[in-house]
């Protein structure tokens, strides 16, 4: 440790991402200047040897669940001497990013310090600061990257990137410990959705998103995996051994300009029958805790859903602003399971599956929820309305108690049902 280097860094930052997404306005180019002076307080400390575990997978631990938290985290221990942070593991943006005590010019509340930072800058011209701007980004300073993530629910970081040391567990009780790059983020604003947590866990296909790191360094395959349960909690896992991939129904990563994990174009099952609403583009993403359909499709559910119940004992309560839209019965409701025989099943059906139709199948528990109040919930929600035009998402509460599996080296997305109550031991798989 030491006198802490006074670095001037030129805040001119570009672009980027999105959790919940970015789709629309925040599409732009954002520009912004600014000046600050960015004190480091840490040292560049002496650098783990990174052991190259040939075929191993790394399994977290995930906490949290859809309602009453709102979302799900992980807790990764990082630095030199390593600290918990708690993250929100997100698929839909690939920077990984910490509360940063630089110090903190606007930080949210957090259930741990913030992280101190090293002087391990990664330089403006590192591949992965290219990747995190636009292609006309111009270094203005060459030592330092810095970065600016907007997401789609109006929140935002703005810091610079370094390296530090990640501790992981492998499967095959190796410890790894690579140097990974990260982001310090010392200007947060919260969001719509805000979760007050350490950083985000930047999962997307970019070259900045942890498992594409861990992939270079050739410590896993660039696969990341969830497994989110039901009755909360689950697991987190990068590569490809904690799972049979021949039990897993597959179908191929569509792309788009902003680089998210999308099946491509989906069709809305209802109760087993065709729907009409075909050519839906479906993205699936973990920083998101509820399920969004384009308005002309949630309008469409939403008449179904409602032709259902006709005759059945449930009236919409409008005096439960839980969400948008929720019903109640004669009797307060307890679990879901007082409510799943008015509700059928939906699912979203991609015809380019690898063997015939691939079918995400939605059954009531992993889109309604039961509210503090006792009434039953819906948990998709109008997706013009949230600012993501004509994007489709497929957020934690309809990923429950499935494992969803993003192959970047397949270019494919997976899912299987599967019991996520407990992580896989060493080289155990589950399903
Ligand atoms: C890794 O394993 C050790 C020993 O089993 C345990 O104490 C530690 O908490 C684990 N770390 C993580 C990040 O899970
Ligand atoms: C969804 O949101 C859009 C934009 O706010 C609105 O125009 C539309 O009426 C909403 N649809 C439904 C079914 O509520």
């Amino acid at each position: 440790m030491g006198g802490g280097k006074i670095i001037g860094m030129v805040m001119f930052v570009a672009v980027v991402v999105s959790a919940a997404a970015g789709y629309g306005d925040n599409q732009q180019l954002q520009q912004q200047q600014k000046w600050w002076k960015w004190m480091s307080t840490g040292s560049a400390a002496s650098s783990s040897v990174v052991k190259p575990v040939v075929s191993s997978s790394i399994v977290l631990p995930l906490y949290g669940n859809v309602y009453p938290i709102g979302y799900y985290y992980v807790q990764l221990n990082i630095g030199q001497p390593s600290k918990p942070y708690f993250l929100d593991p997100d698929t839909g943006s690939d920077l990984t990013w910490l509360q940063c005590d630089a110090p903190c010019v606007r930080c949210t509340r957090a259930p741990h310090p913030f992280y101190k930072p090293n002087n391990d800058l990664v330089p403006c011209k590192d591949p992965l600061c290219a990747s995190l701007h636009h292609v006309d980004y111009k270094c203005e300073s060459p030592e330092q990257c810095d970065y600016q993530v907007d997401y789609a629910d109006g929140g935002s970081s703005l810091g610079v990137l370094l390296n530090d040391v990640f501790h992981f567990n492998g499967t095959s009780d190796a410890r790894i410990i690579p140097r990974l790059a990260l982001g310090c983020g010392y200007d947060q604003l919260p969001g719509q959705s805000h979760h007050p947590l350490d950083g985000v866990l930047g999962l997307g296909k970019g070259k900045a998103s942890i498992v594409s790191q861990l992939h270079s360094k050739g410590l896993v395959r660039n696969v990341v995996g969830h497994c989110l349960s039901g009755r909360g909690g689950g697991f987190l896992f990068f590569g490809d051994e904690v799972y049979d991939s021949s039990r897993i129904v597959w179908t191929p990563m569509v792309h788009d300009r902003m680089k998210h994990y999308s099946a491509g174009s989906g069709e809305l099952i209802f109760g087993g029958k065709a729907t009409g609403f075909k050519n839906l583009f479906v993205v699936f993403d973990s920083g998101s805790s509820f399920s969004y359909l384009n308005s002309q499709t949630y309008q469409g559910f939403i008449s179904l859903l409602k032709k259902e119940l006709n005759g059945k004992p449930l009236k919409e309560a409008n005096d439960d602003y839980t969400l948008p839209l929720c019903w109640k019965g004669r009797r307060p409701f307890k679990t879901i399971n007082d409510v799943k025989k008015y509700f059928k099943n939906f699912a979203l059906s991609f015809p380019h599956g690898w063997k015939s139709k691939a079918h995400f199948e939605i059954p009531p528990e992993s889109y309604l929820i039961i509210s503090s109040k006792g009434s039953v919930c819906l948990g998709v929600l109008n997706g013009t309305e949230a600012g993501l035009q004509n994007v489709n998402l497929i957020g934690d509460i309809s990923m429950q108690d499935k494992m969803v599996i993003y192959d970047n080296e397949k270019q494919a997305i997976g899912w299987s049902p599967a019991n996520c109550d407990r992580p896989p031991k060493s080289n155990n798989m589950i399903m």
